[in-house]
């Protein structure tokens, strides 16, 4: 079983993930902002609930799955006497937890028999226990070191009510650590966890970011005390080096290409956009690229300007729009611009030597089997198809704890996908958006496709959208920014009525208010997007684009013919040479980018009856 166990989770894909932590000092609203995406293509989008509940026996055992395969572990003690009201990644005291994995070195990840708590069941059992960073961080280290660590390297982000905001980077202890005191296996993980300070904005993507870290310092920064040890022991790092040189991630995720490229890159592109520092772009642009693996970014920067939610909504959508890694211009991208390839990103050419040794002909028959492989990659952009759920969180220190936490969440890619409001003490989740998780021992069925569930129906406009990118894209994300600009008053007005509620009726009255605000949102936006999803598909159906036209009594309608690009006409003339050329002679046809003019004009002579030769109106009508 054990044996099994671990062939399975070495299979198992993880989550893919980015983060943004904007701390307090750096929004306009002075609100803690986090991002977060979950990325995975077995990832069904819900929003988790777990409602809060008093316990009298702390011995009562509780089950425990893995969140990315929905394996059970085993069971833990419940330890406490009540927990939190926990709504998505957010808790009802103001603490939000976010993460992305990082994998790290071979023999640390996934490698520790029995443990009993993945990354995604830490998540969840600590927004369930604890209120505070501080707190949180301390519930970490107790559940993986008395139950074991069972999940690779991971980046976590935290937040709460305080604003105060940190990113704590974690890897198990393997087998092979045994207590001095107890001569026993140590269980759990090693770690550092470091303060964002105010005013500046941090960011991970499947790469560990922190490197050396102050030792003297607990306010700001924190790490488990065998941090350096750990890597002694498994020849990770030299005995005789300097502890106080010790990069957590150098030596725990040692950097590489892939790593750089579609890691780090990441954390590039927001930066990038946002920095104080103009030159910060070509400044770290070799190392986004993976060809300067040296010049390491910082950890977090200081922005040019205060950054609004609707800024860090922005930075979500990224596809490396304008950088040197869009990937929309050139021949993957297709007949439609589109920035999306199929999945995996790392892709390996065979190239075969051609020899046309006339000679040796035994030679020549020797040598065309030698064939040398290459890896490729694709572009591994933050907005990306295969996110399950993502949210954008504010954490608002002004607010009552209870109505701290607004996450906006979106149940697909977070280019292409709505976003609703929901605060963190809400009682109830909208049915569209509401739904167990793997690491509740729940399988999801991706096989089934089901109109009530907002997963569903943002993946059919996402994926509509992926079919013809260049057509679709610009209509929906302004059906998407128009949908946030409006949410965004609403929720003004919600928080202005919930705090008087507060004030005057106390807590419940103002969580009962705004539990149905997030209900009948979340219903009316689900609305919305199934019949989004319906609007785009006459309009884009069929190749065309379908505009409406009154006059046209046939459908009041017209249909474009949107056409291709220069560049992809080139692309196929280059290719294929004359294969589509129109035979020398005839008469000129009309340009069908502009299609509908030719056909409107030539339509215009037909019905007149003045046309002589009614060829080219098929050529139209073809
Ligand atoms: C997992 O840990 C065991 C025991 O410490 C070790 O022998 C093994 O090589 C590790 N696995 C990997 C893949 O490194």
């Amino acid at each position: 079983m054990k044996k099994i166990l671990t062939a399975l989770f070495v299979t198992t894909t993880a989550r893919a993930c980015t983060d943004i932590l904007v701390t307090p000092g750096a929004s306009v609203e002075g609100s803690a902002m986090m991002a977060y995406n979950a990325d995975s293509p077995t990832l069904f989008g819900s929003i988790y609930h777990y409602p809060p509940y008093n316990n009298d026996d702390e011995t009562k055992m509780r089950s425990i799955y893995d969140w990315d395969s929905g394996i059970y572990l085993g069971q833990i003690p419940e330890e406490s006497k009540e927990t939190y009201n926990v709504v998505g990644n957010s808790n009802e005291y103001g603490l939000v937890i976010g993460e992305s994995t990082f994998g790290g070195v071979r023999v640390l990840a996934y490698n520790q028999t029995d443990a009993k708590i993945d990354y995604g069941s830490l998540i969840w059992l600590t927004l369930q226990r604890a209120k505070t960073v501080k707190e949180a961080i301390h519930t970490m280290v107790h559940l993986m070191d008395t139950y074991g660590y069972a999940s690779a390297g991971e980046s976590f982000s935290l937040a709460d009510a305080t604003g105060q905001m940190w990113m704590m980077e974690v890897i198990g202890r393997g087998n092979d650590i045994i207590d001095d005191k107890t001569g026993e296996r140590k269980l759990g993980a090693v770690w550092v966890a470091q303060r964002i300070p105010d005013g500046m904005v941090a960011a991970h993507a499947n790469q560990a970011r922190i490197t050396t870290f102050p030792r003297q310092d607990p306010e700001n920064c924190l790490y488990s005390e065998d941090v350096v040890e750990v890597a002694v022991h498994y020849g990770l790092y030299d005995a005789e080096a300097d502890p106080l040189a010790f990069s957590f991630a150098d030596v725990y995720d040692p950097l590489d290409f892939i790593g750089a490229r579609q890691g780090e890159a990441r954390v590039w592109s927001i930066f990038s956009q946002i920095s104080s520092d103009p030159q910060f772009a070509q400044q770290y642009q070799d190392y986004a690229l993976g060809n300067n693996l040296e010049l390491r970014m910082p950890l977090y920067m200081q922005t040019k300007h205060k950054l609004t939610k609707e800024d860090v909504m922005h930075l979500m959508t990224s596809h490396y729009e304008n950088t040197v890694m869009d990937a929309s211009q050139d021949v993957g991208s297709g007949l439609f611009a589109s920035p999306y390839r199929p999945r995996p990103l790392v892709w390996s050419l065979e190239e075969s030597t051609q020899n046309n040794n006339e000679e040796d002909p035994m030679l020549r028959s020797k040598e065309k089997q030698s064939k040398s492989t290459t890896q490729y990659h694709n572009e591994r952009s933050i907005a990306t198809a295969k996110t399950g759920w993502s949210f954008v969180a504010e954490i608002r220190p002004h607010m009552p704890r209870e109505l701290a936490v607004v996450s906006w969440y979106a149940m697909d890619d977070s280019s292409t996908a709505p976003r609703v409001p929901v605060y963190g003490s809400s009682r109830k989740i909208a049915e569209p958006f509401a739904g167990k998780g793997s690491q509740d021992g729940v399988t999801t069925s991706l096989l089934q496709m089901d109109w009530s569930k907002a997963f569903w129906v943002q993946n059919l406009v996402s994926n509509w959208c992926y079919s013809r990118y260049a057509d679709v894209y610009p209509v929906l994300r302004q059906e998407i920014d128009d949908l946030q600009a409006d949410l965004s008053e609403k929720v003004k007005q919600v928080d202005r009525i919930a705090l008087e509620l507060y004030q005057e009726k106390g807590p419940d009255a103002a969580i009962d208010y705004v539990t149905l605000f997030g209900v009948n949102t979340g219903n009316t936006v689900h609305g919305k997007w199934q019949s989004l999803f319906g609007t785009l598909f006459a309009r884009f159906r069929d190749f065309y684009t379908i505009v409406p036209k009154n006059d046209e009594p046939v459908c009041g309608c017209q249909a474009v013919e949107p056409g291709m690009s220069e560049a992809v006409k080139h692309r196929i003339v280059q290719e294929t040479g004359d294969h589509y050329k129109v035979a020398k002679g005839d008469k000129d046809h009309p340009d069908l980018l502009n299609g509908e003019n030719a056909k409107e004009s030539e339509r215009e002579v037909f019905i007149s009856g003045k046309k002589e030769d009614v060829g080219d109106i098929f050529t139209a009508i073809l």
